[in-house]
Order: C-alpha cells, then structure tokens, then sequence
C-alpha cells in the first residue's frame, strides 16, 4: 500500500469524527460524540445536525494536529456519502466538497457500511487482515447484516433484518428499563455481572439469513408489563439479569444464522463489524467459535467499531490507489446501497 495522507470525514449519525491515515495506518482518529440526545432515547437530526456544524472544524483541526500534518500534505479528502441521517450527512459532505476545492485534491465518497467493513484492512486493526471471501456480520444502530465480502469492492448482502437492528434492539429494549440511549453499551456492563440463563425471551424464527428483532423487543416489553404490575421495583431488582439474558438472547439470534451461513458457504474466515461488534458476549461468541469450529476470526479494535473516520479513511485510501475519485456535484445520499 502507498504512502498517501488521506483525511477522512465522517458525520452520518451522532459523532463528527475526522482521521488522518498514511497507506493503511492511523495517524490519528478523532470523534466528538453528541450527548445531547441521551435524554430524548434516540438521536434527534436536528439536533444531530446542528451539533455537526459546531464540532467539525475543532475535530478536523485536532486530526491534523495530532497527525502532525499539514494541509499541503493531504494527497486527498474522503467523507461518508451515506447511508445515514440526511441534516448530517449534508454537514460532512459539504465540508469535504469545499475543503477539497480549496485544497486542489482529490475528493473521494464513501460507503458507511462499506467502511464498517473494510475497517478491517487497517494496519492495528487485526493481527492479520481477514482473507477474501470472508463473512461480514454488520451490526450497528441502523444496520444488520451478513454479508459474502468477495474482494474489497465486491460485497454480497446475504442476510438482513426485516424490521429493527440489534443495536436498534439494545436501545430500544434499553429504554424500557429506563437507561439511557444509547443503551447498548450500558446493557453489554451491567449484564457483566448478571446470570443469561434466569429470564427466556422468544428468539425469531426466520427463514434462510433475515433476521428480525421487534419481536424479542415486545416479548421483552409484555413480560416486564406483567412483572411490574406484581413487584413495581421488578426492573431495579433484576436489572442485571435482566440485561444478560436480553444480550443473550440477542447474540444467540445474531450467531445462528451467521454460524448457518459459514456452514453453508463453506467459509471459516469470519469477521464481525459496526456498533454491535463492541458487545462482550459476541466476542465471546465469536471466540467460541474459533475453538468449536475452526473459523479464523476478525474482531476490529474498539475504537473502529462504533462510527469513526478511520474506517472512512482507510476505503478512501483503497479508492484512491484505484484512482476513483468523485465529483465535486456529488450530493449526501440518505439511502446508499453497499
Ligand atoms: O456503528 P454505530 O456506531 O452507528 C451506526 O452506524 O448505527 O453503532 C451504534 C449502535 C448503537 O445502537 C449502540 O447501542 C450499539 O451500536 N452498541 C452496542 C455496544 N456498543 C455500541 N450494543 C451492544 N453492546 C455494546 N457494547
Ligand atoms: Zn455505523
């Protein structure tokens, strides 16, 4: 891989984050995450967006600062052209768009959940990166996938929900018990110290890779309705094991279909990506199956699991050796397919 300094842009949902990356190692990633939303349960795009316009310049200046870089050095500005909130998108891909102008460089879009992905292929992401064709468990806020990576450009979704997104699921099942959003990493803590195996919630029956979770989301809402009508105190008393068999429930549902689909492609390299991929009991899952299957496994380091502009970065730098670069009339795309 090439020496080139490309500076990614990411702003599709709730963090602004700017990386500054030379062939495939990271200088510097920095993310502003917006805590404004914790109160409202969900991301406010208004709020999203406007919190966008006031942190992207610090966070960018902050990249180049601890990359050491200076602007004549970038060979090139990649940003997220979507999927993802429209008021965001439109905040990092203006910037892009001016700054590279301004810059006389090239500009270059970028998949969301591509990046996800091929976050992998950074140079501290992974011991080794993961060898084509690989199975790619996507799981954010937004997204759940599995998909058949062929090369770097060459992604096949196989699987996908139907309905909610596991992350969508940890939140929302996350609210019930009051926490705050996002709930999934405050569920993955405290079902740290809570027993899986004390509540049972109905796991999907989907046919071939779809997932679907809005089921477990009401199984979970009916029966907490249920309990608090005999004990009020019911969540505060369970909390913990409440979490655990949730997290349980929802990895387990995550693991079947991926573990189906690896038997059935017949592949042992196994990767997992996005939000999600942070969880502990999918890690360990995934570690699991290292042991009982074989599968050479691929968990990203934690800080290019949830959004980061390493990730869009480094397709950045894969786009720029092949020399795709974008118009500067290129426009956010709230819908943008792998
Ligand atoms: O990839 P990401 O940062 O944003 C999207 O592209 O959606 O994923 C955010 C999602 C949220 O739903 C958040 O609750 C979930 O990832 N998440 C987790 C954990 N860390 C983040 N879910 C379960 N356990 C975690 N440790
Ligand atoms: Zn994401």
């Amino acid at each position: 891989m090439n020496g080139s300094i490309i500076l990614g842009i990411e702003s599709s949902c709730d963090d602004t984050s700017a990386a500054v990356i030379k062939g495939n190692r990271i200088l510097s990633n920095i993310a502003a995450s917006q805590t404004i939303h914790n109160e409202y349960g969900g991301v406010v795009p208004e709020l999203a967006s406007r919190a966008h316009q006031q942190n992207i310049i610090p966070v960018i200046h902050q990249s180049l600062t601890k990359a050491n870089i200076q602007q004549n050095e970038i060979s090139a500005i990649g940003f997220t052209r979507g999927p993802g909130l429209l008021g965001s998108l439109l905040v990092g891909t203006s910037f892009a768009k001016s700054l590279a102008m301004s810059l006389d460089v090239p500009l270059i879009e970028v998949n969301h959940l591509q990046a996800h992905i091929l976050a992998h292929f950074i140079e501290d992401a992974n011991p080794v990166p993961p060898k084509f064709p690989f199975l790619c468990l996507t799981v954010s806020g937004g997204h759940t996938m599995i998909v058949l990576v062929e090369d770097y450009f060459d992604m096949k979704i196989i699987g996908k929900t139907i309905d909610d997104a596991a992350g969508e699921a940890f939140d929302k099942i996350g609210k019930l018990f009051g926490l705050d959003y996002p709930a999934g990493p405050i569920v993955d803590k405290l079902a740290k110290t809570g027993d899986p195996n004390v509540f049972t919630f109905s796991k999907p029956k989907m046919d071939g890779y779809d997932y679907s979770f809005s089921g477990v989301k009401t199984s979970v809402l009916y029966f907490i309705q249920k309990e608090l009508k005999k004990n009020p105190e019911f969540i505060s008393e369970n909390l913990n094991d409440l979490c655990a068999s949730v997290q349980k429930t929802i990895t387990e549902t995550l693991m079947l279909k991926l573990e189906k689909a690896a038997a059935e492609y017949q592949i042992s390299e196994v990767a997992i990506a996005g939000g999600v991929s942070a969880n502990s009991g999918l890690r360990e899952a995934m570690l699991t199956n290292k042991e009982k299957l074989g599968w050479n496994i691929y968990i990203p380091k934690f800080e290019y699991t949830t959004d980061n502009a390493a990730m869009i970065a480094m397709v950045a730098q894969l786009k720029y050796e092949r020399g795709e670069f974008s118009d500067l009339s290129v426009s956010a795309s709230a819908r943008y397919d792998l």
